[in-house]
């Protein structure tokens, strides 16, 4: 994992490339019609064919559009069927812009399927005592204080706790509607959309799942 240092470096010196990249690519190479799908933050691992995977790691990950996603989306007003992001949100900034934006380039009908650590199941998990369900990454921790904190905060790369409540205040301030809960790796209300999302996403326990998923549409 990169330092924070680091991280902010590469964003402060790339920022500005990334948001001209993102601005010529909404107004020349955004697609205007046919069915679009778009995948924010594939990271390393989850290129989705034949979808438009976009991310600000084009280093070490592989993207269709190298941007960065925290200001405005490099796509125009309702053009996309689908939108996913899986563990992403968790490191932007302002949540309600994110949403706002989302919903802005969703056709009517459209959905967001958004996921990432499940705050609910770790203040219930805390509270239990069960530091076995925490993980010792990325620091290596014994105590349950040090693995909530490496799960809510994760070196603080995180800026925000998702919770389902919140997750849907936010979603629902913007317009979506018809906001529903999926178990990772397995639901999702549009598995004609989303089918090729779930084999990226870990199988979850329905008691506790690590992972919160909401799905919601424009
Ligand atoms: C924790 S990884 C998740 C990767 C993958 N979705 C997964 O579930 O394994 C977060 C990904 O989001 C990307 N990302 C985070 N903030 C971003 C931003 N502001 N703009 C563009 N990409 C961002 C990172 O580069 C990284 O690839």
């Amino acid at each position: 994992m990169l330092s924070r240092f680091a991280k902010a470096t590469y964003y402060r010196v790339a920022g500005p490339f990334m948001a001209l990249n993102g601005t010529l690519y909404r107004h020349f190479r955004a697609p205007r019609s046919g069915l679009q799908r778009v995948h924010l933050g594939p990271g390393q691992r989850n290129y989705i064919e034949g979808w438009i995977n976009v991310d600000a790691n084009m280093f070490t990950g592989k993207c269709d559009v190298w941007t960065d996603f925290t200001g405005r989306l490099p796509f125009r007003d309702r053009t996309l069927d689908a939108i996913y992001s899986h563990h992403v949100v968790e490191h932007l900034p302002d949540l309600e812009r994110h949403f706002a934006e989302a919903y802005r380039c969703l056709k009517p009908g459209g959905t967001y399927r958004v996921g990432g650590p499940n705050g609910d199941s770790a203040i219930r998990k805390f509270m239990e005592g069960d530091a076995g369900w925490f993980s010792d990454w990325p620091e290596k921790r014994q105590s349950i204080g040090g693995r909530l904190n490496n799960f809510l905060l994760c070196r603080n790369e995180h800026l925000v706790i998702l919770t389902e409540s919140y997750l849907k205040e936010l979603m629902e301030g913007v317009g979506f509607r018809s906001i529903v809960s999926c178990l990772s790796g397995s639901e999702t209300s549009r598995p004609d959309i989303f089918a090729p999302c779930l084999s990226f996403e870990s199988k979850d326990d329905r008691a506790a799942p690590h992972t919160i998923l909401l799905e919601g549409t424009k």
